[in-house]
């Protein structure tokens, strides 16, 4: 007899974007007239830069031919990308000892952040810094790591609240807290902080301290413009030794679509199995992926392949200014109605709590019914995020500057 996975039975019905997908679709439907400025998940608005769209041709037509056409490739990615990416993200800003052979290209970073939990021993205790983006919490669920959920928290999983009166900033593990394994994501989802190099290292001096295994989303990591911010989290000291760090090409390069990101796995990420022998990480996340994925497509590996060219990286610099210009209008316009205001300087995202003693979903349905401006409610990414919205500067520059004169009436909104 099948039974079905009970912990999907136990996870709030539907995922956070899923639900607010159908909010916006049930409030379009009631009122065709609208228009409705999408804000809420982090979709990109421009489109591929021209240097990928020619190599995706490039390479599509190669796989028109006998003589160049690819079939299956390695699963760990083929060698021109693992190799760009090794020596532009890493080896030329001075990160040393982070190879090709470190690097594994994925179909973006959400997947590989909730399919690393594969390498998990069994009683492994996740630590989630929260407000957190969902899928470290809902895959660790899933896995039956939850536990029983109490109160907006889940017992199998420890929780490091980020709280507004520490500027969002995370606290470390106190004594007493297990947390084997450790997300941390920055530049921020959903609060847009950041963290600098000494806060950084702490983490990595606890993680080495504890053994415990950090899990870094840097997928934001190119909209980082204050000097000094570690835009990878090895280059803080001995963290090739405590970390796996996850990137995505969807958000500086239009990638949403097109899927294609990698996860820094290396190979001096050396932990123990249950019976005692040595675990290479490295070596275990290739066992797994060699399991369960056939890598990503070569047309895909190429189109990324470009971003690592001279026009690629211009490419990439004007999409994250052009971004980064409407964060700026949207953190104005909030500052400018009295909104407390966090992110949107070394980030996308822009997390704001109105005056106004609405909850966060209730704030979420005041602002799309009364502006028609969809949101993410912060409540979304845990309970320290009630009564604050998530606002993306993704949307285009003509539609961001209509929301923020939509926003300037707030107190007819909220
Ligand atoms: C977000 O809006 O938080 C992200 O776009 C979601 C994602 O990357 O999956």
């Amino acid at each position: 007899m099948f039974i079905a996975n009970q912990n999907f039975n136990r996870l709030p019905e539907s995922y956070l974007f899923s639900d607010v997908a159908r909010k916006i679709k049930d409030f379009r439907e009631a009122n065709p007239e609208s228009k409705v400025i999408r804000m809420d998940i982090g979709d990109v608005s421009l489109p591929l830069p021209e240097c990928v769209v020619e190599a995706m041709s490039r390479a599509a037509a190669e796989m028109g031919q006998s003589a160049s056409f690819h079939g299956y490739g390695p699963e760990q990615g083929y060698h021109f990308l693992r190799e760009a990416v090794a020596e532009t993200d890493y080896r030329s800003r001075g990160i040393k000892g982070i190879s090709a052979d470190d690097i594994f290209i994925s179909d973006g970073a959400k997947s590989d952040l909730a399919n690393l939990g594969d390498i998990f021993g069994s009683g492994v205790r996740p630590a989630v810094v929260t407000p957190a983006y969902p899928v470290y919490i809902d895959s660790n669920v899933l896995a039956g790591r939850g536990g029983i959920p109490e109160n907006g928290r889940w017992s199998g999983i420890s929780f490091l609240p980020a709280r507004p009166e520490s500027a969002f900033l995370p606290p470390l593990p106190h004594r007493g807290v297990t947390a084997d394994v450790i997300y941390l994501c920055y530049p921020n989802n959903p609060t847009g902080t950041v963290l600098s190099l000494d806060k950084l290292q702490k983490w990595v001096d606890y993680a080495l301290a504890n053994k415990s295994l950090i899990i870094y989303d840097s997928a934001y990591e190119a909209y980082i413009s204050t000097p000094g911010i570690p835009h990878s989290i090895y280059e803080a000291e001995g963290a090739d030794k405590c970390a796996i760090e996850v990137r995505s090409f969807s958000k500086t390069a239009g990638f949403t679509g097109v899927r294609c990101g990698y996860t820094v796995v290396p190979r001096s990420l050396e932990f123990t199995f249950i019976d005692g022998t040595k675990a290479s990480l490295n070596r275990i996340w290739c066992r797994r992926q060699c399991t369960k994925f056939n890598g990503v497509g070569y047309v895909v590996q190429r189109a990324a392949e470009a971003l690592y060219t001279p026009e690629g990286r211009e490419a990439i610099r004007r999409n994250v200014a052009y971004y980064m210009d409407n964060a700026a209008l949207l953190r104005s316009a909030l500052l400018g109605i009295g909104a407390d205001v966090v992110g949107g300087v070394d980030a996308p995202y822009v997390w704001f709590r109105p005056k106004s003693e609405l909850d966060s979903w209730q704030l979420f349905d005041r602002l799309l019914h009364r502006a028609a401006i969809s949101s993410t409610p912060g409540v979304g990414f845990g309970k320290e995020g009630d009564g604050w919205l998530r606002l993306t500067g993704f949307n285009t520059a003509a539609l961001t500057s209509e929301a923020c004169s939509r926003l300037s009436h707030i107190n007819d909104i909220f």
